[in-house]
């Protein structure tokens, strides 16, 4: 990708937005239209049909899965398409987030991919993630405001900005990129037909991270401790908890944020399952260690669940591996090296069998395939 990694992140992440050029010049997209609207017709992906036009008002939504008949029976234009996590359903798609590998890749979200017939939009709006808009096939105008009234248009099923005044804009041509902070209002519309592949970020709300440490702490067996008060005095004034009780109850509360070693575990293995609709299961049959370092031996191939998020922290020199909020201790070197691509490349010499039944339990679990096929 064209894009110096530092200078990027201390330009614009977060900051500002950034327009790309030839971000990715050979881009040829994977998928075509017609790839998508199949995708889009099966249960497990998540997809919406939007139509309309900014000028008309006339906005409509419908979510999938769609049949064939919903494509047949579509206008010449002003609608769009868009399925989520795109990465996840078709694996080979996961090279595309390599050139965003200087992002950690527990900040990023999924691939979303919108096919648009020309006048297709989904309105101007604003989004609470980062995102880069990489415009894979045909030309569309991105406007963009960074100051702009924030009332949502009434009554409409899909959040868009009741004005719009654009302060920028630009056509895309296939291999552009616009990059866009949080809270920038953006308004795409196809030029002709064409697909937009959107990068999103995700970052967790302060509400998200109290709620998953609560249920976090709930399967604990003593949920965390509880509120105790051994020296209770006589209530004072009915129906009143006092200053002393308060205190009690805030102290329980920050004592469990301010560990920072619960924390912190709680922290990776929330993140290893944030907004994550498609758990993997685990096979039919599990395997033995033995079995999974002669596979790896012989040439069989890791291939990593796409909907597995993986993630780690170090501690102490090692590291806790969590895939689906579950810890796996391991060394940096094989957490690390698990995580480098969705096909990691494990040199059997270096394996030890400590390794090597992390790997198998991984394997067992349904994070890990083990084959020959490679992405
Ligand atoms: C689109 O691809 O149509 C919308 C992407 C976005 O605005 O985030
Ligand atoms: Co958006």
């Amino acid at each position: 990708m064209n894009l110096d990694s530092q200078h990027f992140l201390d330009e614009y992440w977060q900051k500002k937005p950034c327009l790309l050029r030839q971000a990715l010049p050979e881009f040829e997209p994977m998928l075509d239209g017609d790839d998508l609207a199949g995708l889009a017709c099966e249960d497990m992906a998540e997809s919406r049909l939007v139509t309309g036009t900014f000028e008309a008002a006339d906005w409509s939504l419908e979510h999938g899965p769609f049949d064939e008949e919903t494509f047949a029976n579509l206008p010449g234009e002003n609608w769009t398409l868009l399925v989520q996590d795109v990465e996840k359903h078709y694996a080979p798609l996961q090279e595309l987030l390599q050139p965003f590998s200087f992002i950690p890749a527990w900040r990023l979200d999924d691939l979303m991919i919108s096919y648009a017939a020309t006048g297709g939009s989904v309105g101007p709006h604003t989004d609470q993630y980062d995102v880069f808009l990489l415009q894979a096939a045909g030309r569309r105008r991105w406007q963009i405001a960074r100051d702009c009234d924030r009332d949502l248009l009434p009554d409409c099923p899909l959040n868009v900005l009741r004005s719009f005044t654009a302060e920028q804009e630009w056509v895309l041509e296939p291999g552009d990129m616009l990059y866009l902070p949080p809270g920038v209002a953006h308004h795409g519309v196809a030029l002709e037909p064409g697909m937009t592949w959107s990068i999103g970020a995700r970052a967790p709300s302060a509400a998200d991270l109290l709620q998953g440490f609560g249920e976090w702490l709930a399967f604990h067996p003593d949920e965390g401790g509880r509120y105790s008060d051994a020296a209770l005095k006589p209530a004072a004034r009915a129906g009143e908890i006092d200053q002393l009780a308060l205190q009690g109850l805030g102290e329980l509360l920050r004592s469990k944020v301010a560990d920072r070693q619960t924390l912190h575990h709680f922290l990776a293995a929330f993140m290893s399952r944030f907004r994550l609709a498609n758990e993997p299961a685990p096979p039919a049959a599990a395997m033995l260690a033995d079995e999974v370092a002669g596979a790896l031996k012989n040439g069989a191939t890791l291939m990593r669940n796409p909907w597995t998020r993986l993630v780690w922290i170090e501690t102490a020199g090692t590291a806790r591996l969590y895939a689906a909020g579950q810890p796996h201790d391991c060394s940096t070197w094989l957490a690390e090296s698990l995580c480098k691509s969705i096909c990691p490349n494990i040199g059997t010499d270096k394996l030890d069998q400590a390794s090597l039944e992390v790997i198998t339990s991984l394997v067992n679990s349904g994070h890990f395939l083990l084959g020959p096929d490679t992405v």
